[in-house]
């Protein structure tokens, strides 16, 4: 095979070498999977408007949050057991993502500790996703590990209180093997409601669902964090959700269905994006995650409003072809993607990146 040019040569070399157990799980989405389908449909199905001889001089993919500088505005989307994909884990995402000044979102659901990872000779920015647990307390208490260890940035991801049906998955047998297990949630209790995939017991009066988190668990968490430390929810879809983030004091919204592997015929995200711009109106950043492929995808997601985009699947894609190496250089040939298209497109900076570039 030649050498790896874009994010799907990735996908391909992935595919051919893992355990097909495994690739069911990473790649899989809800159901039918059409909402995960349409993520990858939406952005290219978009029509960039072409400019011409528009000055370029002095252009940069340089983006702000909440007063960090990141080189461009591609993050890593927190994704669980890195391990799977590549015996390194997430130390080979930390290293490609230090390399290429990207922020990783770690995921609570990881097999290397926080620690381990801000202590590598030069750690990326890190940032912290975690989920709302049964006892609030060790909400508060992951979310404390997380900023002692130095993390810039809490996620909380909202739109999976409950497993997915995620049919792919289950048909492939997939097994999480002993060797791999999410060390941060060690000795808390027992995660909010993840009940048996259905036909294994009715989910309703189970009394799993009573311990899923609601706006009230949010705002609980929000008042006991250290001022000023950003707060993200991950799983933003409805504006009326957007606005209630707003009113709980909320910095950052994520809009994303969670790689389509929640609640099939969501939208894509790139559907539901500008609805939730509009009812933010720049009160806090907006990011985007989905089905973004290409550096053109993340010049619409910016044109849509969003301040930047994650890449979920691409990540594992990258790490399982060739560990760190492979992840640092997709990660340059998005950016370059990006900025061929800014370029043709007439953009010098994100923030010149406007509703325009679109017909
Ligand atoms: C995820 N995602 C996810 N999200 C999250 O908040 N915490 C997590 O632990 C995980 N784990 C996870 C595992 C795997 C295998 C996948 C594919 C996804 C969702 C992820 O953060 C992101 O929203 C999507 O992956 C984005 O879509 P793309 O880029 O994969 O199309």
């Amino acid at each position: 095979m030649n050498a790896p040019l874009c994010a799907q040569d990735y996908a391909e070399r992935a595919r051919a070498r893992l355990d097909p157990a495994v690739w069911a799980w990473l790649e899989s989405g809800g159901a039918d999977e059409r909402t995960a389908r349409a993520n990858l449909d939406a952005w290219p199905a978009l029509r960039l408007r072409g400019r011409v001889l528009r000055p370029l001089a002095g252009a940069h993919t340089r983006i702000d949050l909440h007063g960090q500088r990141l080189a461009h505005p591609i993050l890593i989307a927190p994704t669980a057991w890195h391990g799977l994909v590549h015996q390194d884990g997430e130390t080979a995402t930390a290293l490609a993502a230090a390399a290429t000044g990207t922020p990783y979102v770690l995921s609570a659901q990881s097999g290397t500790a926080i620690e381990t990872l801000a202590a590598l000779p030069e750690p990326p920015p890190l940032w912290f996703q975690l989920y709302a647990q049964v006892r609030r307390e060790d909400t508060l208490a992951l979310a404390t590990r997380a900023l002692r260890a130095g993390a810039l940035a809490l996620v909380l991801t909202v739109d999976a209180p409950v497993n997915g049906v995620r049919n792919a998955e289950q048909r492939s047998g997939f097994r999480l093997p002993d060797t791999i297990r999410s060390v941060h949630l060690d000795g808390l209790s027992p995660p909010a409601a993840r009940p048996a995939p259905p036909g294994g017991g009715p989910l309703f009066d189970s009394g799993l669902l009573d311990a899923a988190p609601t706006w009230d668990d949010v705002a609980w968490l929000r008042d006991r964090l250290p001022a000023g430390t950003p707060l993200w929810l991950k799983g933003i879809l409805d504006p009326e959700d957007a606005c209630l983030a707003l009113a709980h004091g909320i910095d950052g919204l994520i809009v994303s269905n969670h790689g389509g592997r929640c609640l099939d015929t969501l939208p894509s995200t790139c559907d539901a994006l500008p609805a939730v711009v509009r009812a933010v109106a720049g009160r806090v950043p907006i990011l985007a995650d989905g089905g973004i492929r290409r550096g053109t995808d993340i010049l619409k997601a910016l044109a849509l409003g969003a301040r930047g985009v994650l890449i979920g699947r691409p990540v594992l894609h990258a790490l399982a072809a060739g560990g760190a190496p492979a992840l640092a250089h997709l990660i340059q040939v998005l950016r370059g993607e990006l900025e061929v298209a800014m370029a043709l497109t007439g953009r010098r900076t994100p923030a010149d990146v406007d509703a325009g570039v679109l017909y």
